[in-house]
Formats: C-alpha cells, structure tokens, sequence
C-alpha cells in the first residue's frame, strides 16, 4: 500500500491517507458472470468443493456495508436433519430440495451495538487511526443506530431530525425498529449478490429464495426475533431445464432516470 497526501476540502487541511491503488480488471469476465447467473431451480448431483463455497463465503463478506457495522450472518446449513427441515420450510420448491448446497442470509440489526464496539476496539489498536474515525464510532453510530430502551428515543429523534430538516439536509432514518431492520437488510442483501456472482464464478449457480416460512428457519437456526431472514440461497450446478425461461426484464428506459 502507497501512502500519499491527499487534499481534503472538507477538512481544509492535507492529511495522510492510505492509497489502495485499483489493479486493472477484466471487465468481460465481469460480464459474463453478470450476464450467465440465472436463478436455477433444478440442480445437477455435481458437488461444491468445500473450498469454493470458503472462496464465496470470504468473497460475500467483502460486500459495502453501512457503516462497516457488519450487521449480517451467514447460516451454511449442513447437518442433514436441518437441510431436510429447511427444505421444508422453504415450502419444498426444487430450488432448495434439488440444491447441493442451502444458506441462510440473516440481517442482524440487534448487533449494530455490539460490532460498534469491537470496531472502536479495532481502531484503538490500529496505530495512525484519524480522530475523527473515532468519533464516527464514538458518537454518530451511536446517536443514529440508537433506538433507547423500547425505542423511547423515537419521537425525540423524529421531532429533532424534523426541526433540523427544515434548515439542514438531515438523514431522516432509522428512527424505529422497522428502519433498522430496512438498514441491517439492505447490506445483508449486497452480501448475497456479491455471494452469487461469486458462485457463478466458481462456475456454478444459485437462486435467491424468500419463498420461506421466517419464524420457523428462525427457530431452526437458534435466532432470536429480532434477527431478520433477508433470503435462503441455494447453490449447486444447473441441470437441463433448470432454468425455466429465458431471461425477461422490462425495458430499461422504464427504470433509468436521469437527472
Ligand atoms: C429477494 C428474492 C427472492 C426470491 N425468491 C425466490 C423464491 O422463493 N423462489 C424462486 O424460485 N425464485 C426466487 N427468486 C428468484 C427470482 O424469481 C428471479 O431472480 C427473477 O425471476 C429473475 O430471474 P433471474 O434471477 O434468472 O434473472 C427470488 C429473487 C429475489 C431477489
């Protein structure tokens, strides 16, 4: 890693910071992998090496993520009792009972304390952390991520994020329960994209399952309620006619606004 000193206009002052430089990239292999994921729900008997499915898993946990608070967890699902019982409560589609392979991606907004504090932890013992790393950790996580005691901070949070608003571009969320949990799925959801693309370049396939009863694979995997089950994603390598349709997406132009 370079170090080099970069202008900072928002502090007014140059300061070090660590350069990380962007190696060159083949953008074709990017893709083809984007082009080549289809959700598969009929699976070959091809098995998934172990260290693939490692390769994965790391790759998944590379993912942006809000705040790097980490908020996710990923439930490999490998005793036979359970996967049958999974496959259960996945309803049984084939995507889940013809898979080699069952995960569960769980958003965990109930850790966003606990990882804050290992991430001031961290901090304190990485020599050369800027002040005002500290302080995001120190004091902004815990003013925005913080609900109080039976979200009692609620209606303060919202009538000073209002007032504010009124002269100042002020985040509005998350203010209740249903926020943290839009804020602990959205990243958790990055990580099963970034799981996906990843499998389909180990050179096998997946499919995205939400169709699933949560409180029971809640129940299954010994998580409490508020942990919150953003999909169950199945792997393994497709088999004829495992792909039910050709891919369809509504024109873009639909979906594309510039500004
Ligand atoms: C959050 C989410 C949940 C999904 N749940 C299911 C599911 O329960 N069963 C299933 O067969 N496919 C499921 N899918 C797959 C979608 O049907 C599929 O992504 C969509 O039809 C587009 O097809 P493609 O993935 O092949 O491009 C899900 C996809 C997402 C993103």
């Amino acid at each position: 890693m370079v170090k080099v000193k970069v202008f900072d206009s928002t502090e007014a002052k140059s300061r070090e910071r660590v350069l990380d430089p962007a190696p060159e990239v083949d953008s074709k292999s990017f893709y083809d992998i984007v082009e080549s994921r289809r959700s598969v729900r009929i699976y070959t008997d091809d098995p998934v090496p172990e260290e693939a499915i490692h390769r994965m898993m790391d790759a998944a946990l590379k993912s942006p993520n809000s705040s790097n608070l980490q908020v996710w967890e990923i439930h490999w699902v490998r005793s036979a009792e359970k996967r049958e019982k999974l496959i259960h409560y996945c309803l049984g589609q084939p995507a889940a009972s013809t898979a080699q392979e069952l995960f569960v991606f769980v958003a965990r907004p109930d850790r966003w304390r606990q990882n804050n504090n290992r991430m001031i932890s961290h901090l304190k013992s990485t020599p050369g952390t800027p002040e005002k790393a500290y302080q995001y950790f120190e004091k902004i996580t815990r003013i925005v991520y913080n609900q109080g005691p039976l979200g009692i901070f609620r209606p303060f949070k919202w009538i000073w994020f209002t007032i504010r608003g009124w002269t100042k571009p002020t985040p509005r969320e998350p203010i209740h329960r249903g926020h943290m949990n839009v804020w602990a799925h959205k990243s958790t959801a990055l990580a099963c994209q970034t799981f996906m693309l990843a499998a389909r370049a180990e050179g096998f396939d997946s499919c995205p399952m939400e169709g699933l009863d949560s409180s029971k694979v809640k129940k299954l995997l010994g998580l409490p309620r508020s942990a919150g089950i953003t999909m169950a994603i199945s792997i393994g390598k497709r088999a004829q006619g495992g792909v039910y349709g050709p891919r369809f997406r509504f024109p873009k132009e639909d979906f594309i606004h510039q500004h």
